[in-house]
């Protein structure tokens, strides 16, 4: 049976997409940012969200500090389409960083993506009010808030997943495994087409990322694609196991008992992650809680849910130690340069040597 595989091609008038995609997203450079420590320093003696925040960077700066501390990365949210990318480089470039757990959209559609040689842009205010989606729809641009993104660039990076899918002997894979063959596709075709990569910099420097829905995203579609087409031949094909991401992740704080978390946004990455404590009890291993824990949201509380829970209520759940945590009620774009900033211009990361955790975990996977 043929697959029905039509390549999708954008209506409407070519020189208005053009023009609507014309202005690139710039993913700031905090290394370049000065007076970063004043201004953040200066925040913990006002009131508020600014003294919050410059707590939550000195709590950053003190697990980077702590040279036992493994430093657990988590992404929700549209962050990489945002311009925060380079920020997320540089933690992993200079060791502030060593594991990242994430949404499959900023690993995938978008850092991926980007290293495919595809590019964000920066939409007019006007079309935020929604009312030009009917318009972007014919011309095949997709919207975030005022972020486009051309729908035609993002179904080749669904068919580039199916392509190293099908590349992969068949088996089951934790999504660091599958995200690590995408590190080694980018290195097999050239490296990046951008300057900055998490997915490449993070195979170069042997840093796992996790994607803990990993089917949610545009590599679900090219393992969707990868599924079928294995299927109707009668072949074996390949498949994500979400158990093994579990189990490997468990097998970090297992190794490395002592933990910080750094939370952006919430979701399934954050809830994830703060669970590794209890299966590492389950697993029989004395695991303590996560001893620095920040999260930035835009969350409300009232709710209930996980993505608004504060880390004083994880600590309840014994996933959390209560003493440096702190939440951080900002959107992201704003909060992150500022942490990340600060405590990239302190410098604690200087005397830190890298964990490699992805090597612990060629043999974690072994039965
Ligand atoms: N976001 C996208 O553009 C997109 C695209 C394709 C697939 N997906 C998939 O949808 C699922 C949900 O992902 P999601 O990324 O929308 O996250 P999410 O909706 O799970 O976000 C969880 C929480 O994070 C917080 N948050 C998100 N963005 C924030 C910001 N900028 N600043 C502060 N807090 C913020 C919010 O409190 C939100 O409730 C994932 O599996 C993802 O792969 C998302």
């Amino acid at each position: 049976m043929s697959l029905n595989k039509k390549p999708l091609k954008a209506k409407g008038n070519k020189g208005r997409k053009k023009q609507l995609l014309a202005q690139e997203i710039v993913h700031i450079d905090i290394t370049k940012l000065q007076g970063i420590v004043p201004t953040v320093t200066a925040m913990s003696t006002m009131a508020f969200s600014a003294r919050d925040l410059a707590r939550a960077a000195d709590i950053y700066d003190r697990m980077l500090k702590d040279k036992s501390c493994g430093v657990i990365l988590t992404l929700a949210g549209s962050l990489i389409s945002a311009g925060l990318k380079k920020v997320i480089v540089d933690m992993i470039r200079n060791n502030m960083v060593d594991a990242i757990v994430s949404t499959g959209a900023n690993i995938v559609d978008q850092d991926f993506f980007e290293a495919l040689g595809f590019r964000h842009y920066v939409a007019g205010d006007e079309f935020k009010s929604g009312m030009f989606d009917g318009e972007l729809r014919e011309l095949a641009i997709d919207r975030i808030y005022d972020t486009f993104i051309d729908e035609e660039d993002l179904r080749i990076c669904d068919e580039v997943t199916q392509k190293i899918f099908d590349s992969i002997e068949p088996g089951q894979y934790s999504s660091r495994e599958l995200i690590e063959s995408f590190g080694q596709y980018l290195e097999d075709n050239d490296g990046p087409k951008c300057e900055d990569s998490i997915v490449y910099e993070c195979f170069k420097r042997g840093v796992p990322i996790f994607c803990p829905a990993f089917s949610d995203c545009s590599a679900g579609f090219g393992l969707v694609h990868h599924l079928h087409s294995r299927q109707t031949a009668g072949e074996a094909h390949v498949s994500w196991d979400g158990g093994k991401d579990f189990y490997e992740l468990t097998q970090l704080k297992i190794a490395n008992p002592n933990t910080g978390i750094f939370m952006i946004g919430g979701g399934v990455p954050k809830n994830f992650t703060q669970d590794i404590v209890v299966a590492a009890e389950v697993l029989g291993h004395d695991a303590p809680m996560h001893k620095y824990a920040v999260q930035i949201t835009v969350a409300d509380v009232r709710d209930g849910a996980l993505s608004s829970s504060t880390l004083k209520e994880a600590s309840s759940w014994g996933k959390v130690d209560t003493a440096l945590e702190q939440m951080v009620f900002s959107e992201a774009t704003l909060a992150v340069p500022l942490i990340v900033g600060y405590a990239y211009h302190k410098g604690s990361w200087k005397s830190r040597k890298p964990k490699k955790w992805a090597n612990i975990l060629q043999s974690a996977v072994a039965v």
